[in-house]
């Protein structure tokens, strides 16, 4: 499977959002990651409903949500009328995960799971053939621009075997940190899906700049190998 960029609209400019998301697709980006956060599981307070039904509207781009908010259950059938295509959720917030997933697919949504940087992912063997999407947090969640989280490689190593030995083929992805910098050595653990929020929208030479430098770090990793 080829790399998988999807920039993360968190730091994208919200007085311009229609147009970074149009610079987004024209830049040859997969898809829109938008972080959903509730001040609770996280500290930040950022996108709700409306906001994802404005995205599906400038954009023709899968819509990757990722929900950082406690009791996601009662709020999957809202973001997928909003038109979510993926809608991921917190292996921290859910007591009910199989069902929850169970309910997301329901919906006619693909489900993700996601893992913060301090919880082990052994529960993925339970819940493999329930996802589309295994979400391996290189920073603790709630705000761009943090520091990748070295650990998250061996956890993305340990997630593929994980995923490969039940038959899975889940994307498997990574957000927290990813850059030009760092990307490199995710993709070689097996990571195929980068969300990606400074590097993308805070590059120098704008978004093109920046997805087109994730992409080229990786072409330099294949051919070191
Ligand atoms: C962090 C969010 C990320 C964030 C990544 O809680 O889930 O999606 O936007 O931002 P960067 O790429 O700046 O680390
Ligand atoms: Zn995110």
């Amino acid at each position: 499977m080829n790399a998988l960029i999807s920039p993360s609209i968190l730091s994208a400019d919200m007085m311009r959002l229609g147009a970074d998301l149009q610079a987004c697709e024209a830049a040859g980006a997969d898809a829109i990651h938008i972080d959903v956060m509730d001040g609770r599981f996280v500290p930040n307070i950022t996108f709700g409903p409306d906001i994802v039904a404005a995205c599906k509207r400038a954009t023709s781009l899968p819509l990757d949500v990722h929900l950082m908010i406690v009791e996601p259950e009662k709020h999957l059938e809202s973001f997928a009328s909003a038109g979510a295509d993926y809608l991921t959720v917190h292996y921290e917030t859910c007591p009910h995960i199989h069902r929850t997933l169970q309910t997301i697919r329901e919906l006619g949504v693909r489900p993700g799971l996601s893992y913060n940087p301090g919880t082990p992912v052994e529960s993925l063997g339970l819940l493999a053939e329930m996802v589309d999407l295994v979400l391996i947090m290189s920073v603790n969640p709630g705000f761009g621009g943090q520091k990748f989280i070295p650990q998250a490689i061996g956890k993305i190593e340990q997630t593929c075997a994980i995923l490969s030995a039940h038959g899975s083929s889940a994307m498997v992805q990574v957000d927290g940190g990813i850059s030009a910098a760092t990307i490199q050595a995710v993709y070689a653990a097996g990571a195929r899906n980068f969300v990606a929020g400074t590097s993308v929208f805070k590059h120098p030479d704008g978004v093109a700049g920046g997805v087109r430098a994730l992409r080229e770090a990786i072409d330099l990793n294949q051919k070191s190998r």
